[in-house]
């Protein structure tokens, strides 16, 4: 089943999950139905709802978030890795937020997808699933600081891109993916706790995060040591790539009430 037609059948059993909150107006190449905020968040924002050219297929609530995630990067020479072009509107969106600066790469399954190398990004054509070619690409590249892996959003090909692409993430960088709802949903090999999915992963994260009061180890290799931050949303999470080190816990001034002096393991 092509992408878009099995996303769109699991869409619309959660939707029978949730309600009418999100909808879809009928006809042909359907179209989110929603309103433009009142007020942009952002330039992100502005970018998609004033969109006129190459569409870009977002959930509306992250577009604050990349604003949030990806200020650091802004009009830097940053090297940004998308995972799923489409139809091109995504990666306009990323230049114009990142700048000319930027090292902007696209790759896609999908062969159309190579029409739009050099529009506003570097196009290269593969699986997110393959190692090799992803590690061409950031060779190609020069190294990374930024992925946002919006492709097949099924969870062995999430975790094959993040256990190729987290190791070669400069430190500082951030891991992006979206679309996690397909965590849960079994087309996509998720399900509910079940152990395929990114979601448990990045539960095993919080807990690897926190090796030093647990001291059993760390389990998610690929992200071993270098667990900056996790920042879960829904549907999307950020992973800052930043190494760790043990905490250190310290007290500052002289004064103590009677009977509040330090205690082993807390504040
Ligand atoms: C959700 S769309 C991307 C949307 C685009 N980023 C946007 O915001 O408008 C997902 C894309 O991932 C691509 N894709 C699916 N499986 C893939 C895979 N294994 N490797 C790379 N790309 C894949 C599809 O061809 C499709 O173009």
């Amino acid at each position: 089943m092509a992408y878009s037609a099995l996303y769109e059948k699991s869409f619309r059993k959660m939707q029978s999950l949730i309600g009418a909150q999100v909808d879809i107006a009928p006809g042909p190449g359907w179209r989110w139905v929603d309103e433009k905020p009142a007020r942009y968040s952002g330039e992100i924002e502005r970018f998609f709802w004033e969109n006129t050219d190459r569409a870009i297929d977002k959930w509306v609530h992250y577009l604050p978030l990349y604003e949030r995630y990806f200020a650091p990067f802004r009009h830097r020479p940053v090297r940004v890795l998308e995972i799923g072009v489409q139809n091109g509107g995504s990666a306009r969106m990323w230049r114009d937020w990142f700048g000319p600066e930027a090292i902007l790469f696209g790759i896609d399954i999908d062969p159309a997808c190579a029409q739009l190398d050099g529009e506003s990004a570097r196009i290269r054509i593969g699986s997110q699933d393959d190692a090799t070619f992803l590690r061409s690409v950031v060779a190609e590249m020069g190294g990374l600081d930024v992925v946002i892996d919006d492709g097949s959003h099924v969870m062995s090909h999430i975790h094959s891109s993040f256990r190729t692409l987290f190791p070669l993430l400069s430190e500082g960088g951030v891991y992006l993916v979206e679309d996690l709802h397909t965590a849960y949903w079994a087309d996509y090999e998720g399900g509910y706790r079940r152990r395929s999915s990114f979601l448990e992963t990045v539960k095993i994260m919080i807990d690897d995060m926190h090796c030093w009061y647990h001291g059993s180890g760390q389990m998610e290799r690929a992200s071993a040591d270098m667990l900056g931050g996790l920042h879960v949303h829904d549907s999307l999470v950020v992973i800052d790539k930043a190494a760790m080190h043990p905490p250190r816990r310290a007290m500052t001034g002289t004064t103590q009430l009677a009977g509040h002096g330090s205690k082993a393991g807390g504040s």
